[in-house]
């Protein structure tokens, strides 16, 4: 297949027809009409007047731990705490295999929903750095399906972790693309803002990118976004830093936020919010009123900056649902988030395409333009608003030109 024609684009207006040619976009042509449904033929797909857009992503999701919930015991609480207990006991089942399987399994499943490009975090308080020299195969044998970013994560601190400095080091030596924190996790305010010094320190030596686990709690009191904030403006890394979680900024009063906001615009850097997994696990200290739980997406938008949606977790001790689809997270962050106001309808894919695309940097090697990859998926509906109220999918996705998932949607007839 080189071709797709009758497609509609986001953002134009009219049928279009993509040409491809070495897996490189080659031509995009305006159709004056629709144009007749070719013969079967494997060089033409007929895109049908539906959306053809660049490839959903998924910018934050933990592969290490995917696919691991009930063993060997269920999280009966559903809290964040007893995850951890959960995750404990069954890390000490964990093997190089074992990890390989189930991130292969998980990108497949990513990859069955169109994505084509996956940040996962990959925890590195570990003295052998297992997991990490897992995900580093799999990032090359996953090649076909996905482009793999690995932030190297230290699910249990930098600073509060013996040789966490030392661990965080190795990991970007041997690989790790994006530098990861988890300051609200260290055991001092202290050791979280130095955490936050450490790793961007890190990650402007070696060149890599930076997304921290950042005030993921409803703690008011967490506010290590300002200090990730700043360093960033001081340093002008805002196009390659990410915010993950903020959860703790849905719970900072309104003169405290007008404050940060001024400052995160100033350090023009992204966040990512993980809403299912945010109102599941956040919340769990209020009786009623309950708080969401969730960052502060509406407001972040408003004002210009990158916010973006992920899933988070599949099936492990801390979320125990997903099958990969992305759009079942961005209908959800859009009720959580009040966001299903008619302007936000239009264009909601920006949170799971454009917008996770920027918080990765992927620049150039993402979008529907000429000299860019061939990386198209084809949607089931004509535009955002349609494809989020039928449930929509991704019906084709094509990778560097060629097809790489095809779903045929199931048909019902009422009598
Ligand atoms: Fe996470």
């Amino acid at each position: 297949m080189n071709q797709l024609i009758n497609a509609r684009l986001r953002g134009r207006s009219g049928l279009f027809s993509l040409r491809w040619a070495d897996g490189l976009i080659s031509a995009i042509t305006a159709q004056t009409d629709t144009l007749p449904a070719p013969e079967i033929t494997n060089a033409t797909l007929d895109a049908g007047g539906k959306l053809v857009i660049p490839p959903l992503v998924e910018p934050h999701i933990h592969l290490d731990a995917a696919l691991t919930a009930g063993e060997p015991h269920w999280n009966l609480s559903g809290t964040l705490f007893e995850g951890i207990e959960r995750w404990a006991e069954r890390k000490t089942l964990v093997t190089h295999e074992d990890t390989k399987s189930r991130a292969h399994h998980t990108i497949r499943l990513l990859a069955a929903h169109g994505i084509q490009h996956v940040r996962t975090h990959v925890d590195v308080t570990d003295p052998g750095l297992g997991a990490l020299k897992a995900m580093l195969e799999v990032r090359d044998e996953a090649r076909a399906l996905i482009d793999l970013q690995i932030v190297a994560f230290p699910q249990e601190g930098i600073e509060s972790f013996a040789n966490g400095r030392a661990l965080m080091t190795e990991a970007v030596a041997l690989g790790a693309d994006v530098v990861g924190g988890i300051p609200h996790f260290e055991n001092t305010r202290d050791q979280g803002v130095s955490s936050v010094h450490f790793l961007m320190d890190l990650a402007e030596r070696h060149n890599r990118l930076v997304d921290v686990h950042c005030d993921e709690t409803d703690d008011p009191n967490s506010r290590f976004l300002e200090v990730l904030a700043e360093v960033t403006r001081v340093h002008g890394m805002g196009a390659r830093v990410t915010a993950s979680h903020t959860t703790a900024m849905g719970s900072y009063d309104n003169a405290y936020c007008s404050k940060l906001f001024r400052l995160l615009k100033q350090a023009g850097l992204s966040f990512i919010s993980c809403p299912t997994e945010s109102i599941h696990l956040q919340g769990r200290f209020d009786s009623y009123p309950k708080r969401r739980g969730l960052t502060r997406v509406p407001e972040l938008d408003r004002a210009d900056l990158n916010v973006c949606f992920a899933q988070d977790s599949i099936v492990d001790p801390w979320y125990p649902l997903g099958n990969g689809n992305i759009l079942r997270i961005l209908d959800a962050g859009l009720h959580i988030c009040h966001m299903l106001g008619f302007d936000d309808l239009q264009r909601c894919l920006d949170f799971v395409t454009d917008h996770s695309a920027q918080a990765m940097a992927l620049d150039e090697g993402y979008g529907i333009e000429v000299g860019r990859p061939a990386n198209l998926v084809l949607l089931s509906a004509e535009s955002d608003y349609e494809l989020l109220r039928t449930q929509g999918h991704a019906l084709v996705s094509i990778r560097h030109g060629k097809v790489i998932m095809r779903r045929t949607m199931g048909e019902v007839v009422l009598a």
